[in-house]
């Protein structure tokens, strides 16, 4: 069965870029490409082109999730299968592969009616990512995406069927706490890449909640968190140890509601036989405590 194997990039739209420069650029250190198209941000963390594009816009929403394929063979399979499954699938169009900056592209409709889209060879550029604050390592990347997302979905069910049937993800585990029912997938080693959830917490179905992004080194993620209180970013949990994937982790708020997680240490699945698939009780071995 054809199947995603990465998180690739992520598009928002933002009514006020410029709240969100102290988040990105001074305790995330993402890079803003110069040769941004007009109206847009693009944002770099790794060698890719770029990971994020910021549209500016009159609101604050996702615009689209973008996961990628390993080869053409399975980009065919996949829009092949979308098309078998009856989900509206469409190739992109060949100003959509350039504003990508992919070689190919397809769009459709996940749970909850979000804006999803497949890649197969995103652009890699000849010039190294150079972070915008002092960084002592490299984001996780490469063959484990750009981090993980998690979506809370009104029918957990459907959207289940949908991540695992549709585009091949395989069920990682399970954290049910408080009223909160939390189901984690992978599609690479990265232990999830995307988290799906009962919309809970003030995150309404097909509400992206938060992204991850992880550091190759825990002083980073650390010296992150000491600008966080130097700079009065606001948090959503403090710094904190998943039980699930063993993330040591912090969560700030953004302009636009939802959380950024940057941590460190995430566990990694590396053979799918071997896994054992676990039920939780608590989302935290110690911290993340919720900032009211
Ligand atoms: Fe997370």
């Amino acid at each position: 069965m054809p199947a995603v194997t990465k998180l690739s990039y992520l598009g928002f739209n933002v009514s006020d870029f410029s709240q969100w420069h102290t988040i990105l650029f001074e305790i995330l250190g993402l890079e803003a490409r110069q040769d941004s198209p007009q109206g847009q941000i693009q944002l770099r963390m790794d060698s890719h082109h770029h990971r994020f594009t910021f549209f500016e816009s009159d609101t604050n929403s996702t615009a689209f999730v973008g996961w990628e394929v390993d080869s053409i063979d399975q980009f065919h399979a996949l829009y092949q299968h979308l098309q078998q499954l009856g989900i509206g699938v469409e190739l992109a169009s060949p100003q959509d592969k350039e504003a990508r900056q992919v070689l190919e592209l397809m769009k459709f409709r996940g749970p909850d009616n979000v804006a999803m889209e497949v890649c197969f060879a995103p652009f890699h550029d000849n010039q190294p990512y150079e972070p915008s604050c002092t960084r002592f390592g490299q984001y996780v990347t490469d063959d484990q995406g750009l981090g993980h997302i998690l979506y809370c979905h009104s029918d957990m069910e459907a959207a289940l069927t949908f991540y695992r049937d549709a585009l091949g993800m395989r069920i990682s585990d399970y954290i049910h706490w408080d009223e909160a029912r939390a189901t984690f997938l992978h599609c690479n080693p990265r232990h999830h890449s995307l988290a799906i959830c009962n919309p809970c917490f003030g995150t309404g179905a097909g509400e992206l909640n938060h992204f991850m992004l992880q550091a190759d080194n825990i002083d980073d993620v650390g010296q992150a968190y000491d600008r966080v209180a130097a700079m009065d970013v606001p948090l959503v949990l403090t710094l904190g140890k998943h039980t699930n994937d063993q993330m040591t982790s912090f969560y700030m708020v953004t302009p636009s509601g939802f959380a950024i997680e940057y941590g460190y240490g995430g566990a990694e699945i590396h053979d799918d036989e071997a896994w054992e698939i676990a039920l939780y009780n608590a989302p935290k071995v110690w911290g993340h405590n919720l900032v009211e």
